[in-house]
């Protein structure tokens, strides 16, 4: 075999129902599902050589420099889940990432970097096998979820639900299933323009906040509340209202930070300044009828979400008054991915 290459790019998501608390291997106590972004993506290529012996040799460049802390975390998912990746005994790896988010703006990457990784991974396992099927996007969730949970639903343009559903016979929790079927037009319009409050790594790992749902005091409530909220926001997919969608986002978004302040220890990730900005979306919205609405990460940034046909009113209204709530005034406009892979 031939010395050979393959890229992937696969982008960020933004969870309107939030995944919060698992079990076992990456399982989630609860459904999730998400907006696939676009233009916040990661960027992999990796070069593949044979080698003369029975081991396969791994090294990671992030955006052209040696990283130890993913070089270590990719080895460990490579050796925790080697029985999916057989095909790579003989063969050294030299793997390239860059992201298309700007290093410093907060943004967790995990979903894109290790998603992108998976799909590179299984076009290798194509090369190597003489299989010139389609790559098996179900695989490729069910492995990148193994990596980081919420990149099981990065693989899917437009949403995707993540988390078994009795209302969608296909949903597991080892995977996420597509969701751009059954999606209101509107849906597939979205941006998210993401208000960088703050760019510093946050105080509190979202493997540690996922950990401290164990034995929380509210955690069984969350999760019916996540489970009633998924089936509401899966009939607000198809019809369309908008009300209802932002009522759950908001909801959804509250909810996550009041778990983190009412865990053992609490703790608080929101800041100041993302205040500010929720309110100040509130009054707009109040103010213009413009269905705008936020929601939050695991993080202090805020996450604007409105259909395109008010672009240029949102755009207005984000310069005027919020950009002076966010760091270096950095908000970031991406829109939802509708392109298939
Ligand atoms: O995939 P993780 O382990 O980084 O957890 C993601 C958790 C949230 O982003 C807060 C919610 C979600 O569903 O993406």
């Amino acid at each position: 075999m031939n010395d050979f290459s393959v890229s992937s790019a696969s982008p960020s998501n933004i969870a309107i129902v939030k995944y919060w608390g698992k079990h076992g291997n990456q399982l989630p106590n609860n459904p999730s599902i998400s907006f696939t972004l676009s233009r916040c993506h990661t960027e992999t290529q990796i070069h593949i050589k044979q080698n003369a012996n029975e081991n396969y040799s791994m090294r990671f460049l992030f955006e052209g420099k040696e990283s130890p802390k993913f070089q270590e975390k990719i080895e460990k998912y490579l050796i925790d889940n080697q029985q999916y990746f057989s095909f790579l005994k003989g063969l050294d790896l030299e793997v390239e990432s860059r992201n298309t988010f700007p290093h410093s703006s907060g943004i967790a990457s995990s979903a894109a970097s290790m998603s992108a990784l998976v799909l590179c991974l299984l076009k290798i396992e194509k090369a190597v096998n003489h299989d010139v099927t389609p790559l098996d996007m179900r695989k490729a969730s069910f492995l990148s979820r193994l990596a980081s949970g919420s990149a099981a639903r990065s693989v899917f343009p437009v949403m995707a639900l993540w988390g078994v559903t009795p209302s969608v016979p296909d949903s597991s929790d080892e995977y996420a299933v597509p969701l751009a079927d059954m999606v209101h037009p509107v849906f597939k319009t979205y941006h998210d323009s993401i208000l960088i409050v703050s760019n510093k790594e946050k105080s509190v790992s979202s493997r540690v906040g996922h950990s401290l749902m164990n034995g929380h005091p509210l955690a069984e409530q969350r999760y019916a509340t996540a489970r009633q909220n998924t089936e509401r926001l899966l009939k607000v997919l198809k019809n369309g209202d908008l009300t209802e969608f932002m009522t759950i986002a908001e909801a959804e978004a509250l909810q996550l930070h009041e778990m983190m302040a009412t865990s053992n220890p609490p703790y608080k990730l929101m800041e100041p300044n993302t205040m500010k900005i929720i309110e100040s979306v509130r009054a707009f919205r109040h103010e213009t009828n413009i269905p705008a609405c936020f929601t939050l990460d695991a993080g202090p940034n805020v996450h604007l979400l409105y259909p395109e046909a008010y672009e240029k009113q949102v755009g207005d209204f984000i310069n005027e008054s919020l950009l002076q709530y966010c760091h270096d005034n950095q908000c970031i406009d991406d829109i939802v991915q509708n392109m298939k892979r």
